[in-house]
């Protein structure tokens, strides 16, 4: 009997990279490749990358330097590099690593196999097209093994928006939703194989337009799938935030109280010049009307801070707005220099402003996150356990605001949603008991 080839993956950055990889592994699955959790072994390698922050870009480099020695002692071991980075260098990575068998872009994964194929004997691949197939339906079925509790779906892919300091419009391409109808199988598939609770995932997740009454249209039809406990929705965008969308915060007992809503900026002036179309007090007062429709929604968001021309004023500015809305959880960043896009020509904050300023801002932020946390000792809230923790009887799942929790529960299996009552908060998770 063959051996099955093995495929190791190593995923960079956002959730969505996380769902790409799955589906690249299954993709492979159909070549008689398994997943394996080294390189040392693997058959072949898959870096799947992310461009966002130069720091991410830089690490794939560093990486592939890595596997210089796998593949002189292993000449048949293919690498590839997939994702943002494959996207926006993918001549640039062949050129300067030749270890590199193959590059193929966010948008053309299906075509891995055929790339693959492609390659040996000295030949190389590279596919970094916008086709006009849609991928996913390329892709078809799922493997149709056992999963976890909780899984990503991604059901809108791109952006329009161009953001100053963004390169996601470059290296996603144009916004593109996938039809209800592929997203509901998707999700019934995921159920069958145990599934309780789905995070719908998208550059740009609420301007989806894959159902006529738009993202909050496709939560509802989700709402009424059996067995699906949980839907939570991430990256949203202010201005996507309509009216059906607030009122399913509302409404919807299985839409989760807990957003994503980034705001990056508090300083009009910076929200102008990132191009964001939107106002600190226009965000504001979306996230007034969420909260008048679910008052204990834990609001999480995005900042950077030291975009090219960003003084102390308009970084007081976004204190001030973080002061207003208090967040449950956020990520702030110093601002990078991303090749290609318009913030990158402008005259650019001085790095020790920038350390300064995130240090305030993430102390703030961290102080905040804290209070929320405490405040639910005493509460009761539902989790949903995924899986058993440190010490013997002991599990750990995540509340409906998504904090972690540890509960003491013998005879509890993942996958099992429960009421908790919360006893007490640590520096990372809460600590609760069955009620
Ligand atoms: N520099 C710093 N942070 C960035 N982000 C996007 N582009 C940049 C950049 N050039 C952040 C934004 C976005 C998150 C995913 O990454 O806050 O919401
Ligand atoms: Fe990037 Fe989000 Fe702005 Fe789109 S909306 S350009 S993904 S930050």
């Amino acid at each position: 009997m063959t051996r099955p080839k093995k495929l190791f993956i190593k995923t960079y950055g956002c959730q969505m990279n996380v769902y790409d990889s799955e589906r690249m592994a299954e993709a492979m699955g159909g070549q008689g490749y398994v997943e394996t959790d080294t390189p040392d072994d693997a058959d072949m390698i898959l870096l799947n990358t992310c461009h966002i922050r130069e720091k991410a870009a830089e690490k794939v480099y560093s990486e592939l330097g890595r596997y210089r020695g796998l593949k002189e002692d292993r000449p048949d071991l293919k690498i590839g590099v997939a994702g943002c980075v494959a996207q926006a260098e993918g001549q640039e990575i062949m050129r300067r690593q030749p270890l590199v068998d193959l590059v193929v872009g966010p948008q053309s994964y299906h075509r891995l196999p055929d790339l693959l194929a492609r390659t040996g004997n000295g030949a190389r691949a590279l596919d970094t097209d916008f086709p006009e197939e849609d991928k996913f339906e390329a892709l078809k079925g799922r493997g149709k093994a056992k999963r976890g509790p909780t899984a990503f779906l991604t059901v809108q892919e791109g952006c329009d928006k161009f953001c100053a300091f963004c390169v996601v419009p470059y290296t996603r391409g144009a916004e593109v939703s996938r039809p209800a109808a592929r997203v509901l199988d998707e999700a019934r598939d995921l159920v069958e194989r145990g599934v309780r609770e789905i995070t719908l995932l998208g550059q740009n997740v609420n301007a989806y337009h894959g159902h006529d009454k738009g993202l909050a249209g496709l939560i509802r039809e989700l709402a009424r799938v059996d067995g699906l406990e949980r839907i939570r929705f991430t990256t949203s965008h202010p201005n996507d935030m309509d009216d059906e969308l607030i009122a399913a915060h509302g409404d919807c007992d299985k839409l989760m109280p807990y957003l994503h809503l980034p705001v990056q900026a508090g300083s009009d002036r910076i929200l102008k010049r990132m191009n964001r179309h939107h106002t600190a007090e226009s965000y504001l007062r979306v996230i007034e009307r969420l909260r008048d429709a679910r008052p204990d929604l834990h609001l999480s968001g995005d900042f950077i801070v030291g975009f090219p021309e960003e003084t102390e004023e308009d970084f007081r500015d976004t204190m001030a707005l973080v002061e207003e809305v208090k967040y449950g959880s956020a990520f702030s960043f110093k601002y990078s220099e991303r090749p290609g896009t318009p913030a990158a020509e402008r005259a650019q904050v001085s790095e020790a402003d920038k350390d300064d300023r995130l240090q305030r801002l993430q102390a703030l932020l961290g102080r905040q996150q804290r209070e929320l946390q405490d405040a639910m000792v005493g509460r009761e809230v539902g989790v949903l356990f995924e899986k058993v923790g440190r010490h013997p009887g002991q599990m750990v799942g995540k509340s409906d605001y998504l904090h972690a929790v540890h509960v003491d529960g013998y005879g509890l299996a993942p996958g099992d949603l429960r009421r908790v009552r919360i006893t007490s908060s640590g520096p990372n998770s809460l600590r609760g008991t069955l009620v």
